[in-house]
């Protein structure tokens, strides 16, 4: 009897850590093909915290958030945003994509990508008044873009263009925001923008789930990490998850040793 008390409790506590948190993923499966790109995967992302997603290339990465996201179709397991699926929580959620992902083949300036963002306010039949644009400018201003608002995206660089989707994040005034590798071919004066914006969301009670690469800065940029190499190896706060036994089972053999070394310094 104690024992299924026991039980129940635990369940109605994750029940309640579920439903509280801005992104919780169950026994989450994709596959493109024969075998899983992602493999009965659970996620409970903290609220108000800055989580790091991390693995190897191809681990799943990329993978799991557009399936979080219902963007894709998986096999198997299912999201819920803030408890409620993310049809339903759509307007809290701003998703910044791998950037090679994007193609930009008609012509679009950057002030309208950014006021993109701000559909959910206008609707979709709604009209663009002085406000709306005042508040893109705002944005872009935010991420240091502001003097490009009428130049076409396309004729931006992949930096210039990173920053530019941050913007259009931002205008959504989201509470989730979900940004697949950020800081991927941006100089470190771009890199520094950009995780400056995201530390302002979460100290301003957002939470921030970033996909990233550089191991180097995991320490310095978030709170909390999720490793991942098609299954999740290990999740939590940096301080206990972030080490090199973990590293080693979500690497394996493709860390390099210069890599490890330099890793030495930077984890727990
Ligand atoms: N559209 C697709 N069709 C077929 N296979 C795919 C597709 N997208 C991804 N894959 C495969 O699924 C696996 C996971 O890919 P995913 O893009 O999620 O990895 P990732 O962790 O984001 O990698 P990276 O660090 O390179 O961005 C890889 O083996 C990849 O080749
Ligand atoms: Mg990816």
């Amino acid at each position: 009897m104690s024992i299924e008390l026991a039980t129940l409790n635990g369940q109605s506590a994750d029940r309640a850590a579920r439903d509280q948190s801005p992104l919780a993923i169950r026994g989450m499966t994709v596959s493109y093909g024969q075998k899983p790109a992602v493999f009965s995967v659970d996620m409970t992302v903290r609220p108000g915290a800055m989580t790091a997603i991390i693995g190897p290339n191809g681990a799943g990465k990329s993978t799991l958030l557009k399936a979080a996201l219902g963007i894709i179709t998986p096999l198997a397991g299912t999201s819920t945003v803030f408890g409620k699926t993310v049809a339903r929580q759509r307007d809290w959620i701003a998703y910044v994509p791998q950037r090679a992902s994007v193609d930009w083949d008609f012509p679009t300036r950057v002030i309208d990508v950014v006021m993109m963002g701000l559909y959910a306010q206008l609707g979709l039949l709604g009209r663009v008044r002085a406000h709306h644009r005042a508040q893109a400018l705002d944005c872009l201003a935010r991420v240091g873009m502001q003097d490009f608002a009428t130049r076409q995206i396309g004729q931006l660089s992949g930096g210039q263009q990173q920053r530019v989707f941050l913007a259009r994040a931002l205008a959504q005034q989201a509470d989730l925001y979900l940004l697949d590798e950020p800081f991927a071919g941006v100089d470190a004066a771009t890199e520094k923008a950009i995780i400056d914006v995201l530390k302002s969301l979460r100290d301003a009670g957002k939470t921030v789930v970033a996909v990233h690469h550089d191991l180097s800065t995991v320490a310095e940029y978030f709170d909390d990490v999720f490793l991942i190499n098609t299954q999740a190896v290990a999740a939590g706060p940096v301080a206990d998850v972030f080490t090199q036994e973990n590293l080693q089972a979500t690497y394996g053999g493709r860390l390099a040793g210069a890599q490890m070394d330099s890793l030495s310094a930077a984890t727990a």
